[in-house]
């Protein structure tokens, strides 16, 4: 049986419960955590066409780079610098459409133009962000916090820390 993801739906919100649908599925045979997590970030990333999908984890007071798809990235992030590291200090989710407008944002690519990142809980602890970066403004919206909101609970946290 084929492992390709079937993206459908006219709008995002489809998309978004096609690609649910078949998280399941997808991860079911993942024989480890860093297995399920690539694969996790493989089908969010090429079922948005996004720019850079990854996790960065919580390692003593900083964000360390971890599993991703797309460009090399920054490997290190301060505790409340950037977007990344604010999600983290602030253990909210952070919509935003113009990254130049963000002030602190670090741009680990000039492409870049909007983006969103998700603190992962593990109790009320974040111990990882989920940073999704987009080559269009304005990409990330509330549809978008709702489901990958749902798809860290479900799917990310459970699996962390590699
Ligand atoms: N833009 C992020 C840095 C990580 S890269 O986008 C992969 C930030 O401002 O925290």
């Amino acid at each position: 049986m084929s492992d390709d993801l079937i993206i459908s739906g006219s709008d995002k919100t489809e998309r978004y419960q096609s690609l649910q649908q078949q998280l399941g599925f997808l991860l079911a045979d993942a024989p480890n955590p860093l297995t399920h997590v690539s694969q996790l970030l493989a089908a969010l990333h090429h079922s948005f066409n996004f720019l850079w999908t990854g996790i960065y984890q919580v390692q003593g007071d900083s964000l360390v780079l971890s599993a991703f798809q797309g460009p090399v990235a920054c490997v290190s992030i301060a505790h409340g610098r950037g977007v990344c590291g604010t999600a983290w200090q602030e253990a909210r989710t952070l919509v935003v459409p113009d990254v130049d407008a963000f002030p602190g944002h670090i741009a680990c690519s000039s492409a870049s133009r909007s983006e969103i990142v998700l603190p992962v809980f593990r109790g009320n602890e974040v111990i990882a962000v989920l940073d999704i970066d987009s080559a269009e403004l304005a990409t990330f919206d509330e549809i978008d916090q709702r489901f990958l909101e749902e798809i860290v609970a479900d799917y990310l946290a459970p699996h962390l820390p590699l």
